[in-house]
Order: structure tokens, then C-alpha cells, then sequence
């Protein structure tokens, strides 16, 4: 949720802070603003709508200095328009500040600085924080980093700033608490941003600044200090990310391309974790607190919105597989409704982002009352994955698409394989089933492979659907979480209103929907269910209902029975929610592109919900 970025060294910073804002965009993109140094001066230029339209802007005024800050907004506080687009300049205007996060006690402050007559020109909490800072340098008469650090000990909420003053103007100032913030540091050369998505193109040595820290980068190098002005040798890791895997790559959106990236990622998530010759699972991450999953009296999973469905799949596998209590929680409302934890509790957190407000402070809740937290993240080194005490990454790489694929399809293969390890630790899995699972997983990516291939009928039937004005989504079992994921991944990108239902809940109210303009979607596989939701398919078709069903290649009852059907492969009744989705996510995602639809940033979303 908004995108920072700062750069200071030889380049001109203008180009590369719009190059970065560009790689950015996905944490927000309702408005976006440079600020830079040019003729002595600090100048900003902010514009309403896409970097692209910032650019056109701003390169008129041939930009030339070789530092500055740039942000990509995701509105919270005031309306997305030019006056509340970031950066913000303090009264004096000698400083410029992008922030990303919530000053939660924001009305406080401005009330006081107002008092002392200090105009606000813009809605935006960011603005009392700049304004702020200048505040305390001027009762002080203390540097700046000195003032930040005091302003920072008085803010409550989320942040991430970069701050750009012209009484320094060969430094940038730093901190975080909530809200990522990494250092890029090349040869003689800093940048900063909210990820390491707009620095890889120039260095793969960055540091990854810690809650509470201020950083201070000029001539000198890097210092970090702590609230406290106790400083920290800095911490300079190596970045994996590759370039390409940030690149469109010849697709026309970044969703199509990470849906097509699945048989990669999911081969990716399981890589090194299965033994070819013993056929023992290994996941790195868990050494050393496996005994704790052996043990759990109960296993609670947390997350948001896709993260969520994830976690609803793993609740049938580790049911099913590991014979243990399962919990399945929104994130948002498990941290405020005083949930009982017990020090044997295990919180499996489930993120993409590893940035996700409620998902990190669900951790802290169920970590503060004593139980283990453990992390399925796909972002390496982001918050979550280091607030937890151990953890699986899902090795999915960069997901940019505004809407959840690859990363969903990553999270459900590592949780299946955490399912199998607890399972047959504890010896709830038969030799047979295991051997099943097994082969299943192997057969897995191809398989993806295959039903990729049928985009091309799934096209055909989103071209039909183009218009319809809702969609109701039904499966049973494990396809019911796929049912939700599918009606998410449908209105997220092309504003059709859906919904997803267990399929025999229909009878108890959403039945009254059904009529010859409904399209309903069953995921009708050949498995434990298949009598069941072959009734179910009955009952819409009795009221006239438009079905489209997901059904297991060679099926013969189903096709007579629906108006279209996309097959996917036979595969292990536990691992075919990583087929089932496939068809949806493209459907989803045909049905947006003939609508017009803005695909990879649809309206009043962000990637990472770095808010309440
Ligand atoms: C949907 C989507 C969101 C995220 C949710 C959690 O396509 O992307 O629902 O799944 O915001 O985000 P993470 O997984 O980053 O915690």
C-alpha cells in the first residue's frame, strides 16, 4: 500500500525514480509525485492517476539532479487528487516528505501545530507529519535526524518516510515501524524503497531496515540508529530476485503471465522439500520447531482475502491428512476479538506479502499469549516472514498482478506439503495414500500445464459471459474455499458481482437467485463429492440456471447435464484444488480484458495492505 522510492548518488534520479515508481505501482496507483533538488531549490511535482501521467507531466521541466524521493499512493487519508498525492513539503517548504502507512494520531498533532498556525494544504496524515518534524527542529534547534527521531517517539501508527530537506541536500533520512522500507546500497549509491522490486536492476546488496529504526544515508554511507539513538552495525544481505522475474515477459498483463508461471511456481514451492529416493518431506524452514506442529493441540490459520481461501484448503488437508484440530480465521477479526490461545497452539500465518497489517498483528496477538507462530509467506525477508519463529517460503517469485494466482496456488502446495510431513510424523497417513499424495504432487505441474492449454475454450466462454451482471460459485469439500477464490478473483478484476457457497448451502437461501440469467460455476470433479454436487448441478438446471462446471477429464454424466464444461486431469482428491482454480483464474481473467477492465490494478486495490 503506496510505494517509496529514493535515490541518491551519481545517476540523474528523476528517470529512475519514475522507472521505480513504475515497479512500484502495484502498492498503489490512484497518484503519484517526485520531489528533487534542481537549481539550488526543492521542487515537487505530483499528479492524480498513473505514474505514466506524473512522467508526461514532470519531463517537461528536464529534470537533472541526482537525488530525490518518489511515491506511488493508495488513498487513506483524503480523496486521490494532486494536492494529496506525495510528496508533501513542510510549511517553510525546505523539506519533502513520501510516507507509506497510517499516523493514527494524526488529528491530535495537526491540531496543535494549527494552533501554532501552521496551514494544511492537503486531507493527509503525512502532511501533519512533515510539519511536525519542522515543528521540533524549530523549538529545538536540533538537526534533523535528531527531530524525526523525536517526532517518531510521539507518532502512533504505521510508517515508512523518506525525507528529503534542503538544509542537507546530499542526504535522505529513513525510518519504518509496520511499513517495509529496504536499502539498496550500490557503488557509491543509495537507493530506498518499499521493496527491493525498483533497486534489483542496480545492486543485489541491500539492508532491510527494522521497526523503530531511522536510517541516514549521504556521502558518508549508511548509519542506522533506533528511537533510542542507539546505532546498528547495518545487516547487507544478497537479493535472489532476477530482473526477468519482474517483467511482463511478452504477456500483455502480469496476471496472465503468473497464471501461466504456475507449473514453475508450484514446482518451485515443492523443490528440495521431497526426497526422490525416500520420498521424506523436508522443509528447511520448520527445523527445529517441527516438534511444536507434532504436538499443537490445535492449529489456527490466519490470513486475508485469497490468503484466507489458502488457509480454508489447508484446514480440509490437515484434518484429513494429520488428524488435528484446525481453526480458519480472517486475520482482521481474530486480533480484536480476544480469542483463546493456548501455549500449544500453532498460528500458521499465511501471506504473499509478508506486509499484511492485520495478518502481523494477529501474530503478535497469539504470539504475546504464548503460542508458535509459524509463517507461509512468499515475500522473503518481509515482516511477517521475520515475526514469525519459523517458517516455509512459497518460492513463488514476484507476484504484481493486483489479483492473487501463482501465490495462491504456491501457498496451497506448501501447506499441503506441511499437511503431509505433520501426517505421516504422527502416522494419520496410511503408506498407500502417502504414496498417492506423492505421486499427485510430482504429477502436478504438468498437469497445470495441461489445463493451461484449454485457455483458449475458456476464452470462448468468457467471451459468452462477458456481460453477465452476477456469477455464483459452488463446490463442495476442498472446492468450496477454490468456489470463494473464484468469485473473489472475478469481482477483484472485472466488477461482476459473485459469490462463492459450500454447493449444498444453496438450498438454505441463495437458491432464490437462480434463473435463466445466472451463470453459476460448479467445480464438479470425480471425487468423494461427486454424487453430491452431480444432485446439486440438478437442482440449478431444474430453475433454469446457466451452469458452466469444472469437471474431471473423461466425465461423461456432467457434460450431458451443464451448458459448458472445461476439464481438468484426474488427479488425488487432496491436491486437485491446485487444478481447479486454474480454469477460474483465466476465466476471471478473459472475462476482465473484454471488459476493459484495468487487469493488473483494478480500482481502489493494492497488493499489499500494509492497513487496518
Ligand atoms: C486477492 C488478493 C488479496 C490478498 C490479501 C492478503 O486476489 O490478492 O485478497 O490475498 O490482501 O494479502 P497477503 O497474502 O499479501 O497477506
Amino acid at each position: 500500500m503506496c510505494g517509496i522510492i529514493a535515490y541518491l548518488g551519481d545517476r540523474p534520479s528523476f528517470p529512475l525514480i519514475i522507472k521505480g515508481l513504475k515497479r512500484l505501482e502495484y502498492r498503489g496507483y490512484d497518484s503519484s509525485g517526485v520531489a528533487v533538488f534542481e537549481n539550488g531549490s526543492l521542487n515537487i511535482f505530483k499528479k492524480k492517476g498513473k505514474v505514466a501521467d506524473l512522467e508526461a507531466e514532470a519531463s517537461a521541466a528536464g529534470l537533472t539532479a541526482t537525488i530525490g524521493i518518489g511515491h506511488t499512493r493508495w488513498a487513506t487519508h483524503g480523496e486521490p487528487n494532486d494536492v494529496n498525492a506525495h510528496p508533501h513539503f513542510s510549511s517553510d517548504r525546505r523539506m519533502a516528505l513520501i510516507h507509506n502507512g497510517i499516523i493514527e494520531n494524526y488529528a491530535a498533532i495537526k491540531q496543535r501545530l494549527e494552533k501554532k498556525g501552521h496551514v494544511f494544504l492537503s486531507d493527509t496524515d503525512s502532511e501533519v507529519l512533515i510539519h511536525f518534524i519542522e515543528d521540533i527542529r524549530k523549538e529545538t534547534g536540533q538537526p534533523l535526524e535528531e527531530a524525526v527521531r523525536i517526532a517518531l517517539r510521539e507518532v502512533v501508527g504505521a510508517y515508512a518516510i523518506v525525507i528529503l530537506s534542503q538544509d542537507a541536500p546530499d542526504q535522505l533520512i529513513a525510518a519504518r515501524k509496520g511499513s517495509p522500507l529496504v536499502i539498496g546500497i550500490g557503488d557509491g549509491e543509495y537507493f530506498l524503497a518499499s521493496d527491493a522490486t525498483p533497486i534489483v536492476e542496480y545492486t543485489k546488496n541491500v539492508v532491510y531496515l527494522d521497526d523503530y529504526e531511522i536510517a541516514v544515508v549521504n556521502a558518508h554511507g549508511l548509519k542506522i540508529v533506533n528511537l533510542d539513538n542507539t546505532e546498528k552495525l547495518p545487516y547487507v544481505q544478497t537479493i535472489e530476485l532476477e530482473l526477468e522475474a519482474i517483467e511482463k515477459g511478452g504477456y500483455p498483463h502480469f496476471m496472465l503471465k503468473e497464471i501461466f508461471e504456475q507449473p514453475r511456481s508450484v514446482a518451485d514451492s515443492m523443490r528440495g522439500r521431497i526426497q526422490p529416493a525416500t520420498g521424506m518431506l523436508q522443509l528447511g524452514g520448520l527445523t527445529g520447531h517441527f516438534d511444536k506442529l507434532v504436538e499443537a493441540r490445535r492449529i489456527i490459520l490466519v490470513g486475508c482475502g485469497t490468503s484466507w481461501h489458502a488457509g480454508l484448503v489447508a484446514e480440509y488437508l490437515f484434518e484429513e491428512l494429520a488428524r488435528v484440530n484446525v481453526e480458519v480465521e480472517y486475520a482482521s477479526e481474530f486480533r480484536y476479538r480476544n480469542p483463546v490461545i493456548h501455549h500449544d497452539d500453532v498460528v500458521i500465518a499465511i501471506s504473499q506479502s509478508g506486509e499484511t497489517a492485520d495478518t502481523l498483528a494477529a501474530i503478535e496477538l497469539a504470539k504475546e499469549r504464548g503460542a508458535t507462530i509459524f509463517g507461509v509467506c512468499n515475500a522473503v525477508g518481509s515482516s511477517i516472514a521475520r515475526a514469525t519463529h519459523a517458517g516455509a517460503y512459497t518460492h513463488a517469485g514476484p507476484e504484481i498482478g493486483v489479483a492473487s494466482t501463482k501465490a495462491f496456488t504456491s501457498q496451497v502446495t506448501v501447506l499441503t506439503l506441511m499437511a503431509i510431513a505433520l501426517g505421516r510424523h504422527k502416522g494419520t497417513i496410511r503408506d498407500e495414500v502417502f504414496t498417492g499424495l506423492l505421486e499427485g504432487l510430482a504429477a502436478l505441474p504438468g498437469q497445470i500445464g495441461q489445463v493451461l492449454e484449454n485457455a483458449g475454450k475458456i476464452k470462448e466462454i468468457a467471451y459468452i459471459f462477458t456481460y453477465a451482471r452476477n456469477f455464483i460459485y459452488l463446490g463442495r469439500g476442498l472446492h468450496f474455499p477454490v468456489a470463494l477464490e473464484g468469485a473473489l478473483k472475478l469481482k477483484e478484476i472485472s466488477y461482476i458481482h459473485a459469490e462463492g457457497y459450500p454447493a449444498a448451502e444453496m438450498k438454505h437461501g441463495p437458491i432464490a437467485l437462480i434463473d435463466e440469467d445466472m451463470p453459476v460455476i460448479f467445480i464438479a470433479t470425480r471425487d468423494s463429492s461427486y454424487e453430491k454436487i452431480v444432485s446439486n448441478i440438478q437442482e440449478v438446471k431444474a430453475r433454469k440456471g446457466r451452469v458452466i462446471a469444472i469437471v474431471t477429464e473423461g466425465d461423461e454424466l456432467i457434460p450431458k447435464m451443464v451448458d459448458f464444461v472445461i476439464e481438468i486431469p484426474e488427479s488425488h482428491e487432496m491436491i486437485s484444488p491446485l487444478l481447479s482454480v486454474i480454469p477460474l483464474q483465466l476465466l476471471s481473467y478473459y472475462i476482465a480484458v473484454m471488459r476493459g477492465r484495468d487487469v493488473d490494478q483494478p480500482r481502489n486495490l493494492a497488493k499489499s495492505v500494509t492497513v487496518e
